[in-house]
């Protein structure tokens, strides 16, 4: 039923899936989605990351205690929110909800794979000085996000997540990797998930869109709107 979705509507549904089952993903299947995430675009085709995948359970158990103690200081320090309506309100306690999950879970995720920034000198510099050519995470969250991608076109729920940046440092140290030499530009989970994919709550396009001048919500072409 999956293989018979098109691409646009893999797209739609593929959305942050938090609870998986305890059936393991076949490595080859991994090694699947990191084929759809190398052929990401990224600055000057430059390549810039490096993957971690844990599949076993030691480093899975230490990076999923490092994550649950960065979420814990995360979701303490988030303000009071406010909502618009109801339907905001439900939303926000699902994300919540799900998120918390999460930390208190990720080392049983069957795999987490790790998506690894170098700290390298990026953008360029001429007499008048340096040249924003936009940040070197820009070439690696496509990858991040075709990995995503593929993996939804197999039935895999991921997330990309991003909070245990908030101990990296020890993150990464317990993982063997130097924090002299790379950050974590993301950390996404991969398992068969429980719940079903569908296509998650997003303002309409129109709210953010713009056309031929800032501030015209007008589709060419579009008569009488
Ligand atoms: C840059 C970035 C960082 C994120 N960090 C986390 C995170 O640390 N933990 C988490 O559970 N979800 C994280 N998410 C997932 C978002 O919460 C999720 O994409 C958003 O709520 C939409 O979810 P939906 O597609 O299921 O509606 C992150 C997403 C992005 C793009």
């Amino acid at each position: 039923m999956e293989e018979s979705l098109g691409p646009i509507e893999m797209i739609m549904t593929t959305r942050a899936m938090r609870r998986f089952t305890d059936e393991p993903v076949a490595p080859e299947l991994i090694r699947r989605c990191l084929a759809a995430a190398q052929q990401a675009p990224s600055g000057g085709n430059v390549q810039p990351q490096q993957y971690l995948v844990l599949t076993e359970p030691a480093p899975k158990e230490a990076i999923g205690n490092l994550y649950r103690r960065a979420f814990d200081r995360y979701e303490a320090s988030l303000p009071e929110r406010t909502f618009r309506n109801d339907d905001q309100r439900q939303s926000w306690e699902r994300t919540s909800r799900a998120s918390r999950h999460l930390a208190d879970h990720l080392a049983e995720a069957p795999a987490i794979v790790l998506f690894l920034q170098p700290l390298i000198p990026w953008g360029g510099r001429d007499a008048d000085g340096s040249l924003d050519i936009g940040r070197l995470d820009a070439s690696v969250y496509p990858a991040v996000q075709n990995f995503c991608l593929a993996a939804r076109s197999l039935g895999l729920g991921t997330a990309l997540t991003t909070v245990i940046r908030v101990l990296g440092t020890e993150a990464l140290e317990a993982v063997g990797v130097s924090p002299a030499e790379y950050e974590i530009a993301a950390l996404v989970p991969v398992g068969w998930p429980t719940g079903h994919f569908g296509v998650a709550p997003r303002k309409p396009p129109e709210k953010a869109t713009h056309w031929d001048r800032w501030g015209n919500r007008d589709v060419p072409g579009a008569s009488g709107q």
